[in-house]
């Protein structure tokens, strides 16, 4: 289940930029947390929405700082262009995060709290259509929310299950953050969680066989000789968390990767199992239940593997900067 420490607590400031015209304008902090749109508007007759989610993490020195910020305005502008919306600027982005983490510094959990910022960028359709169209205005906005986990804490692992319902077509939307994504899993979510499921594990809509990812994480496998294996797929998201994952694994802690194809027949072969995204950080798979068959995975070091373990204490060390980070990883709010 989600946890109650991943929820919306709204914040005194949010940043807010309108498209008209064909053009941007330069954005402002606003105190309303309201949007009023006509009742008309393309995100509401056909969900013209994408997203971004990142955090700001409050180090032990005082400082205020963000994750690679810019690969979450890349895949915001890759997110734009599939949903045909403008696109943000770089540089609008950084300033827009800057400014709206700044003036909600209050919010931002103390070190040490295991909590952070979520920043959540998002941008909608809000001119008025009937036939099925594109909006020609629209709204972004970046809010923030503290948060802590964003699985229930009393359980130290989670439990997947294989949905019986698809995510992403092959040539759908899975590989970009859209609101519609999330608007289909909210059924099979509700079900899993009836059953006693924090998430479903979807597998690709056309065969039924490989494994995608999670409706909110990318998930990933160890061997029993310490291999780090990621399922390829074309329709799921590319998680930044993910990629970082990769060359940490490979160049901080030694250890083998591998992306491919992997098939859903394969994962009793795997010691260790996990997801890695922004909300889910690295959150350890205790099972994958599929077809009725329980697959068990190592969470012997409090709830974690320990490879699983070392990549979460990696990442993180690096997250609140108590390890350098590769060069461009950190962005130094203040
Ligand atoms: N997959 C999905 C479907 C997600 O919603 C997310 C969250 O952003 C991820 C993966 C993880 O991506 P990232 O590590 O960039 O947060
Ligand atoms: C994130 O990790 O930032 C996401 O957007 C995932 C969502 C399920 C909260």
């Amino acid at each position: 289940m989600s946890s109650k420490n991943f929820s919306y607590k709204a914040a005194p400031y949010r940043f807010v930029m309108k498209f008209t015209d064909g053009r941007w304008d330069d954005g402002y902090l606003s105190e309303d947390p309201n949007i009023v749109l006509n009742e008309s508007a393309c995100v509401f007759q056909y969900s013209q929405s994408c997203f971004e989610g990142l955090k700001a993490y409050r180090t032990k020195e005082g400082r205020i700082v963000c994750f690679r910020p810019d690969l979450n305005a890349e895949r915001m502008a890759d997110s734009c262009k599939r949903m045909v919306m403008p696109i943000v600027p770089k540089e609008k982005f950084f300033e827009a995060l800057d400014q709206v983490i700044l003036a909600n510094e209050e919010m931002i959990p103390e070190y040490g709290s295991n909590g952070s910022l979520y920043i959540r960028p998002f941008m909608i359709g809000t001119s008025s259509v009937l036939g099925v169209s594109p909006a020609t205005e629209f709204e972004f906005r970046m809010i923030v929310s503290p948060v802590g986990s964003y699985f229930d804490e009393r359980a130290k692992s989670i439990s997947l299950r294989i949905s019986d319902y698809d995510r992403a077509a092959p040539k759908g939307t899975g590989h970009i953050k859209a609101g519609i994504n999330y608007a289909m899993s909210l059924y099979p979510l509700q079900i899993a969680h009836e059953e006693g499921y924090d998430e479903n594990l979807y597998l690709d809509s056309r065969e039924h066989l490989y494994i995608e990812e999670t409706g909110g994480a990318n998930i990933f496998f160890i061997s029993h000789d310490n291999k780090l294996l990621f399922p390829e797929s074309s329709s799921i998201l590319p998680s930044i968390t993910r990629r970082s994952v990769k060359y940490l694994a490979e160049e901080y802690l030694g250890l083998r990767t591998e992306e491919r194809q992997m098939s859903i027949n394969e994962i009793d072969k795997f010691k260790e199992c996990g997801l890695c995204g922004t909300a889910a950080v690295i959150a350890p798979v205790g099972n994958i239940d599929v077809n009725g068959r329980r697959i068990i995975f190592d969470t012997s070091a409090d709830g974690y593997g320990e490879i699983c373990k070392k990549i979460r204490d990696c990442i993180q060390k690096i997250q609140y900067c108590e390890l350098d980070g590769p060069e461009g990883w950190i962005h130094m709010v203040r």
